[in-house]
């Protein structure tokens, strides 16, 4: 398994971020989440309303991480979304906004493109339609132990060690969440398989 920072690290790939637009429009998928989750769209950047929703450039640019590590055949491939979001309204404590940017868009938008998907998060997953575990606690040293081993193309976690809620859930604990994942990753993700993520900075 390769470990990649997701938004640092120059990702080598026949896909490109026009791919994911083209992909994006031809199955309708902006559109498709529009009609299920009526609420504000942005394209980008931040309002004057002190509630951001959803955002178009967010999510194209998270498919254009993963599509880039899968490639064309990405209608095959296993992608584990870990700490993915949740629903319902959270805080961001860096904007001191309240915001349902961090609801699990990219497993949903997964979900729409037909390209396997499973979210793990600890907060509320219940009417999700993408395959998923809510109101799991990934802190552990066999928190995945359910998973198969290789049977992930790419796990992807992003903004999640950096998250309010890991640093309530991991006090007092000497070991960091990146160390309780990645022996299991090795396990569980494909040797040619990727792991992305944002690492707490
Ligand atoms: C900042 S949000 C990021 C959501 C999404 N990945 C994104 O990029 O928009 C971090 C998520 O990680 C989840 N999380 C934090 N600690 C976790 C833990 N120990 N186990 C499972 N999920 C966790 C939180 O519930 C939250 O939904």
């Amino acid at each position: 398994m390769k470990t990649l920072n997701a938004y640092g690290d120059k990702i080598k790939s026949d896909w490109n971020h026009t791919m994911t637009l083209d992909l994006v429009k031809e199955c309708n998928l902006i559109k498709k989440l529009k009609e299920k989750y009526p609420l504000t769209w942005r394209i980008g950047g931040l309002g004057n309303e002190n509630t951001i929703i959803a955002d178009e450039f967010h999510i194209n640019s998270q498919l254009t991480t993963i599509l880039s590590l899968i490639g064309k055949e990405f209608r095959n491939k296993t992608i584990l979304d870990l700490g993915c979001g949740s629903n319902g309204d959270s805080f961001d404590n860096k904007i001191s906004l309240k915001t349902r940017s961090f609801e699990p868009w990219l497993c949903r938008a997964l979900y729409e493109l037909n390209i396997k998907c499973m979210g793990i998060d600890c907060g509320d997953l219940d009417n999700e339609k993408f395959e998923h575990c809510g109101y799991f606690n990934l802190l552990g040293p066999d928190s995945l132990g359910f998973l198969q081993d290789s049977s992930v193309d790419v796990a992807h976690a992003r903004l999640l060690y950096s998250s309010p809620q890991l640093e309530k859930l991991n006090r007092g604990n000497s070991k960091s969440l990146h160390e309780y994942l990645l022996p299991q990753l090795e396990r569980i993700v494909k040797p040619e398989g990727f792991f992305v993520y944002t690492p707490n900075t």
